[in-house]
């Protein structure tokens, strides 16, 4: 089964540029809403990394979500679109003075802090605009995930987090600076996982941690389990909305939150990633020896993920109704990894015919390049091409 697009509409814009349908956002949205709602300490944060679009921010923003940030971009970001600073949590190995300074001056909820000479410079930083910094520790737990290889992050190899053995000396530390407050413990596994026995592994980690800070009579505030869950690609049709019920009843079976303490969530791919579609035409079917060619208008400057994670995204002709043949997707970038897909079925296609490469709503239009001196592509909300 096809996607349902606006074709008309699309005959009249410039390709490629990416399609929002804002009826799947705002579903994916109360989803969460309801389904995290049943536990009433669950709190879930946008991760901004997987699309920053204004009106899909907007969006966003206004069903209540907090943010996830790992930039002073996506502060900004986050701000211009109206996330209240005390729902922003800021991430990332590399905070610079400048980022860090951002943070301090919009009194955003939390940083998540991934080493020791990161905890120094916030407390000295804070201290010079006489604030004290709220500081959760990214705690590597070293738990595999089942994905692919350069977006698992949990592991001990990874450049994320503090392992877990420093985890009681970086405590310590905070404990003798009086510019950070440390109130959480932060975690993130990788991300596209649909085994919920990854976050079952997760949670069994964070018990044992718990139990160990217990036993020093530390409760932190809040617990912060990251983002990670998956979706569908094969068929974003069938499964458009990800099964939200089961990975929150997950997270709320398998850990034991102390009293009084919040879960929080960073979800960026389930909650963006089945809207988006990138929109492309074809500019040339070329027939090669073996096989025929559609030469897109898209390429991987547009959407970078087949080219670098081996990603699938399903391809389909929106403006032909013919018998199916078979084509390898290509963009026109001077690189051989330039593919989209190989030997894939769609219907015949000609010069001109619009495809629509699916669930491109994260990671997609964010990781746009200008490489080859391209233009970033547009992107459009359903609403606006109504
Ligand atoms: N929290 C942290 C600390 C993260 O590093 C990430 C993603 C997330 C939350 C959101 O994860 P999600 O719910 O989207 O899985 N560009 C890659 C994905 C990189 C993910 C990086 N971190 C891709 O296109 O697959």
């Amino acid at each position: 089964m096809k996607g349902t697009f606006p074709v008309t509409k699309f005959r009249k814009l410039e390709t490629p540029f990416y399609y929002y349908d804002v009826n799947v956002l705002r579903e994916t949205l109360s989803c969460i809403n309801k389904e995290a709602g049943k536990y009433n300490n669950f709190c879930v944060h946008y991760a901004i990394k997987a699309n920053a679009n204004h009106k899909i921010l907007t969006i966003i923003r206004e069903s209540g979500l907090g943010a996830d940030c790992v930039s002073g971009g996506e502060i900004r970001a986050a701000i211009k679109a109206g996330f209240p600073a005390n729902k922003i949590v800021y991430a990332g190995v590399g905070k610079t003075d400048r980022e860090i300074n951002l943070g301090l001056d919009y009194d955003i909820f939390c940083f998540n802090v991934e080493s020791v000479p990161e905890l120094e410079i916030i407390n000295e930083l804070a201290a010079a605009k006489g604030k004290t910094a709220r500081v959760a520790f990214r705690i590597n737990p070293n738990v595999g995930a089942h994905t692919h290889a350069n977006i698992t992050t949990g592991l001990a190899e990874n450049k994320f987090g503090i392992s877990m053995e420093d985890m009681d000396k970086v405590i310590d530390m905070a404990e003798t600076l009086a510019h950070v407050k440390f109130v959480g413990l932060h975690f993130h596994i990788g991300s596209q996982i649909l085994d919920m026995g990854d976050f079952v592994a997760l949670c069994n980690r964070i018990n044992e941690l718990q139990e160990k800070l217990y036993a020093r009579q530390i409760i932190v505030e809040h617990i912060n389990v990251g983002g990670g869950l998956g979706i569908d690609y094969t068929h974003p049709n069938r499964q458009a909305i990800p099964n939200f019920a089961e990975y929150f009843a997950t997270y709320h079976k398998h850990l034991k939150l102390r009293p009084q303490q919040t879960l929080h969530f960073e979800l960026g791919r389930a909650v963006v990633g089945q809207c988006g579609s990138l929109i492309s035409k074809v500019i040339y079917i070329k027939q090669g020896t073996n096989k025929q060619f559609a030469i897109l208008d898209a390429g991987m400057t547009d959407l970078i993920r087949p080219a670098l994670y081996q990603a699938y995204h399903k391809i389909e002709n929106i403006t032909s109704e013919e018998p199916i043949e078979t084509y390898d997707v290509v963009g026109p970038i001077c690189e051989s990894s330039d593919v989209f897909g190989k030997a894939i079925d769609l219907n015949k296609a000609h010069r001109g015919d619009l495809f629509a490469l699916r669930s491109a709503g994260a990671y997609g239009e964010i990781m746009a390049s200008a490489y080859n001196c391209r233009a970033l592509p547009e992107g459009y909300t359903s609403e606006e091409l109504a």
